[in-house]
């Protein structure tokens, strides 16, 4: 897609049809290249996929997976048999593809693949534009490169509430995937990008698939909706931290032009007057560790710096040192490790970090709500390594969790006793005993879905988690066990209860 071309809408219709036509799906990708290759490609190797196309029978769906997914020119009149509707002419008006009349090949501009997803609303899946990666381009990305769906869209919107509200942003919409996601529980989105270029991309996605009641709107950070508030906010911001020295190259897609952590800071510090009341944010980021201080607890001064108060639910998922840090960005724009662009780009960020002696890197998911009055939820946990089972992403369990947290906090102690739960059905319980002992040494409760937590028990929470069954009370469940148990009941109410409401918002128990 040429910076000039703009989506036109009244041709996207036959493009639609044509990459119907074909057949251009997830599934039949895959049947055409088989599983490995379709692997090979996750880790940005084609050249199984292209040996498998190889031995195709030539289709429409073989031309349009060899032009525009794997990146390689195809010939001039398959492409035409391939776009029988749209047409080369209205590919390259369009700036899909550009034509090499000498040697009759076409080549694609910009990279278009199926995408395949499941939410709260079922299986679905689009075709999304995005700018052709550095494995089709052959050299380092663009600083106006326009990302496709990666690891952290993917995770941005797996964790999106899917709860129907009226309004949503999505801020650094890039090729409008979070706007699009939003799109299927907000009756209007807005959908912003620092790029125009980001824009005309978003809005040909938007047209393709089909997908109405999204604004799109160019401008920085929350400029572009000065004055508006928002039931939902999503962001896969721009928060790569990034040296602001000469040679640099600044991609617009990961890196918002702020020195450090400083764009996430101000996303939080600024989202409470774009949301609202009881409205959430919902964005990616990465926090510094700087000296011996704990990156979170940085998080937590810039929920504290909020104009307006919110709840803060951040988890960090992972913490790299700083070298690695700077090592995974740099490879990420496509320089070489080992070349000497590399080590320049490498001092170049060590001293950036040194600067603010900054030794590690967190990331992390953080879901903040605008609330009245005193915030109940102050909630920043690690929660590194591998998660449970979650087919239709983590928003749902997010939003369970939420109202779970909402319900427990209004309830006082005694009302809590007369709440009758029940254990969820993916909780299991592990047992650690010494070789030969009765006892065991070490309880676990351990979640199969949600964020696959483990939780230490003793006997009496173990026992409590196992007795519920929906018949009894809290309260009539502690007292049996204070019998049986031989303790104290006042102690052991007072023990469990803070637990009880632990395990409800963590969804072990359901009220
Ligand atoms: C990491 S990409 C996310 C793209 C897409 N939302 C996704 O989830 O895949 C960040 C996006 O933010 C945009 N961006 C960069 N600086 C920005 C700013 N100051 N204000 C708004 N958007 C910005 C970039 O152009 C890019 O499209």
């Amino acid at each position: 897609m040429t910076d000039s071309a703009l989506p036109a809408a009244d041709r996207i219709p036959d493009l639609r049809s044509d990459l119907l036509a074909a057949g251009l799906s997830v599934d039949a990708l895959t049947r055409l290249w088989g599983e490995e290759a379709a692997e090979a490609l996750h880790r940005g190797q084609r050249v199984p996929a292209e040996r498998a196309l190889a031995r195709r029978e030539p289709s429409a769906l073989a031309t349009l997976a060899r032009l525009f997914v794997l990146g390689l020119p195809v010939a001039a009149d398959a492409a035409a048999a391939a776009l029988p509707a749209f047409g080369v002419d209205g590919a390259v008006a369009l700036g899909l593809v550009t034509s090499d009349d000498a040697s009759g090949t076409i080549s694609a501009a910009v990279d278009l693949r199926p995408y395949g997803f499941v939410d709260a609303a079922g299986p679905a899946e689009w075709w999304i534009v995005s700018d052709l990666g550095e494995l089709a381009l052959g050299h380092a990305l663009p600083e106006d490169h326009v990302l496709g769906v990666g690891g952290a869209s993917l995770t941005l919107s797996g964790l999106m509430l899917q709860a129907p509200v009226e309004s949503a942003l999505d801020l650094g919409t890039g090729c409008g995937i979070q706007a699009m996601h939003a799109a299927r529980h907000a009756r209007r989105v807005v959908a912003t990008d620092i790029s125009p270029r980001a824009l005309r991309i978003a809005a040909l996605n938007l047209a393709l698939n089909e997908i109405g009641g999204v604004e799109l709107r160019l401008g920085s950070m929350f400029e572009p909706v000065a004055g508006e508030r928002f039931d939902h906010i999503v962001s896969n911001p721009p928060f790569v931290i990034t040296p602001r020295s000469d040679g640099v190259p600044a991609y617009e897609y990961r890196d918002g032009g702020m020195v450090g952590d400083g764009l996430v800071a101000s996303f939080v510090s600024g989202c409470a007057e774009h949301l609202t009341r009881g409205g959430v944010a919902q964005l990616l980021g990465n926090w510094e560790y700087r000296g011996t201080g704990d990156g979170l607890l940085r998080v937590r001064d810039w929920v504290d710096a909020s104009p307006e108060p919110l709840d803060a639910w951040v988890i960090e998922r992972d913490v790299e040192d700083a070298v690695r840090y700077a090592e995974t960005w740099i490879r990420d724009g496509g320089t070489r490790p080992g070349s000497p662009e590399f080590e320049r780009l490498l001092a170049a960020w060590l001293d950036d970090f040194d600067s603010r002696d900054v030794r590690s890197v967190g990331f992390g998911y953080l879901l903040l709500r605008r609330v009245e009055g005193t915030p109940t939820l102050r909630r920043f946990e690690r929660l590194h390594g591998s998660l449970g089972a979650n087919e239709a992403g983590l928003g749902v369990h997010l939003g369970e969790a939420l109202a779970a947290h909402d319900l427990q906090a209004a309830l006082t102690d005694d009302e809590l006793l007369r709440l009758r739960p029940v254990v969820s059905g993916d909780v299991t319980e592990e047992r650690h005993l010494w070789p030969g002992a009765d006892a065991p040494t070490a309880i676990l409760l351990r979640q199969g879905g949600g964020f696959g937590r483990a939780v230490a028990a003793d006997t009496g929470l173990a026992a409590l988690v196992g007795a519920s069954d929906g018949e009894l009370s809290v309260g009539a469940i502690v007292a049996a066990l204070a019998q049986l148990l031989e303790v104290d009941e006042d102690a052991l109410r007072a023990d469990l209860l803070p637990a009880v409401r632990g395990m409800l918002v963590d969804g072990f128990l359901r009220a």
